[in-house]
């Protein structure tokens, strides 16, 4: 890439200038820590846990270039410098006409969907993830996922299996009418999907769609400089581009879009939502006063808004972005090497082991992306997430319970935090559950319900035969 190499790299561009203790408890203490917490590591104290993979939201190491924008913040309520900074930044990348700060990425989605949204309303996007989901609920819309068939094949080595399936699209439109579907979404990288690229060709191809329907697309720009280092690998033309033109030609196709700034604007707090309609921009400012702050600082300090201006820049570095892929990747082939089933091909933020590959006829019933969570928690001090049956399992119109195609143990790996040391204990952790699989325990929920119930549900242990 114009001189610069861009192949996922064992060169840590970084080295460490300020450390944070983290202690690995005893078996027994971790055994412990995890009763107490209900069996659902959401509910264990941070000081318990050795290497924390529950997400990459918001947990990442700042750099000196952003510490010290911080202190440039300029705390003013209206119109502030900060803001300025902040807008430069997402201007040049993004080039949405109106934008919005907000304090994190569900509440850019909750000021544009309740401008948007209405009861009967359908909303498509490759993938929703749990809070867009939610969001989309709570403002009486219908959410519907239309990925490609490859997204549910663990698998399939498809370069780009975050890609939306424009078949499908075009079908659901045709079923539900364009007056349903007040805006069409894509998620980039595809978070539930296991971290999967979302290829130009695709994101074309739907703004074609939705532009010949007269819908907007909106693009939910988490993760847009991994899902842009992936383009730059695998999209034929691309590799000569650098992650910024890749992600201009991306966001020039859309309407608009939302975005958590604690993934790729490298910052602990912030969202972002932005759009080109000056109506969809005046409703979505009025909720925006009434839920977050005013508009230039959207329920965030000024010293946020530079730590994200800073931050944005900073993730489409070619040196950061090989790094922040090659450590995903480490970690990946590392747990293959060491016998745990995962989805392939590794994504840009996190490793996704394939639960049901790994624990073969555990019943859905008992969890068993739940169960491997907790063994790992249990062997190495290893926190990860469960995104299965306990995330998205629900209930139909006959009130049968439909569970996930896909369940998995994401292990998220914080930006420019850990080092190949942690990830190794992490892949000996893997080892550990992979040789013990056949005597994991099945689990049974005692409290929590809903469609966000896995962040406090509380569990007991069922034996499953
Ligand atoms: N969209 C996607 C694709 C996400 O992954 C997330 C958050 C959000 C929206 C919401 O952003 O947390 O700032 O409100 N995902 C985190 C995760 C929580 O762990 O994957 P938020």
């Amino acid at each position: 890439m114009k001189g610069e190499s861009m192949e996922p790299s064992i060169v840590q561009p970084y080295r460490i200038k300020v450390t944070e203790p983290i202690t690995l408890l005893s078996s027994g203490e971790r055994s412990a820590r995890l009763v107490q917490a209900g069996y659902n590591v959401f509910n264990l104290r941070a000081q318990d846990v050795y290497v924390d993979l529950l997400t990459d939201s918001g947990t990442g190491a700042l750099s000196q270039e952003q510490w010290s924008a911080m202190m440039l913040g300029d705390e003013s309520y209206a119109g502030s410098r900060s803001y300025e900074r902040f807008r430069t930044a997402v201007d040049d990348i993004f080039g949405f006409r109106y934008v919005l700060p907000t304090h994190q990425g569900r509440a850019a989605e909750n000021v544009l969907f309740s401008a948007l949204v209405r009861p009967g309303h359908v909303i498509p996007n490759n993938m929703h993830f749990d809070t867009t989901r939610a969001n989309v609920l709570a403002n009486g819309g219908d959410p519907v996922d239309l990925p490609i068939d490859a997204a549910y094949e663990p698998r399939s080595l498809d370069p780009f299996k975050g890609n939306l399936d424009p078949a499908k699209l075009e079908e659901l439109i045709a079923a539900v009418g364009v007056d349903r579907i007040p805006l069409i979404m894509l998620t980039i990288t595809n978070n539930s999907a296991g971290g999967q690229p979302v290829s130009v060709a695709n994101v074309r191809e739907v703004s074609r769609i939705a532009h010949r329907h007269g819908l907007p697309l909106f693009i939910d720009a988490c993760r847009f400089a991994e899902n842009a280092f992936f383009i730059h690998e695998r999209e034929p033309g691309y590799a000569e581009k650098t992650p910024l033109e890749i992600a201009r030609e991306i966001f020039s196709l859309a309407d608009g879009m939302t975005m958590s700034a604690k993934k790729d604007g490298l910052s602990n707090i912030g969202g972002i939502v932005a759009m080109n309609e000056p109506g969809v921009f005046e409703a979505a400012r009025e909720r925006l006063i009434l839920m977050e702050g005013f508009p230039t600082y959207g329920g965030l300090a000024g010293r946020d808004l530079d730590s994200i201006a800073v931050g944005l820049r900073e993730a489409l570095d070619p040196a950061y972005l090989a790094d922040r892929v090659g450590q995903v990747r480490y970690l990946g082939e590392g747990l293959k090497a060491a016998g745990v089933p995962i989805i392939e091909p590794i994504g840009g933020h996190a490793v996704y082991i394939d639960a049901l590959a790994l624990l073969p006829g555990f019943p859905q019933s008992a969890f068993p992306a739940l169960a491997a969570t907790n063994a790992l928690y249990l062997e190495a001090g290893v926190r990860g997430v469960e995104i299965g049956g306990v995330m998205f399992a629900h209930e139909d119109e006959s009130g049968s319970v439909v569970y996930p195609r896909l369940e998995m143990v994401r292990l998220a790996i914080p930006r420019r935090m850990y080092t190949r040391t942690h990830f190794d204990a992490v892949i000996e952790g893997g080892r550990a559950v992979a040789r013990t699989a056949d005597s994991l325990p099945g689990y049974r929920i005692v409290e929590g319900q809903g469609p966000l119930r896995h962040f406090v549900a509380r569990f007991e242990i069922v034996l499953r035969r």
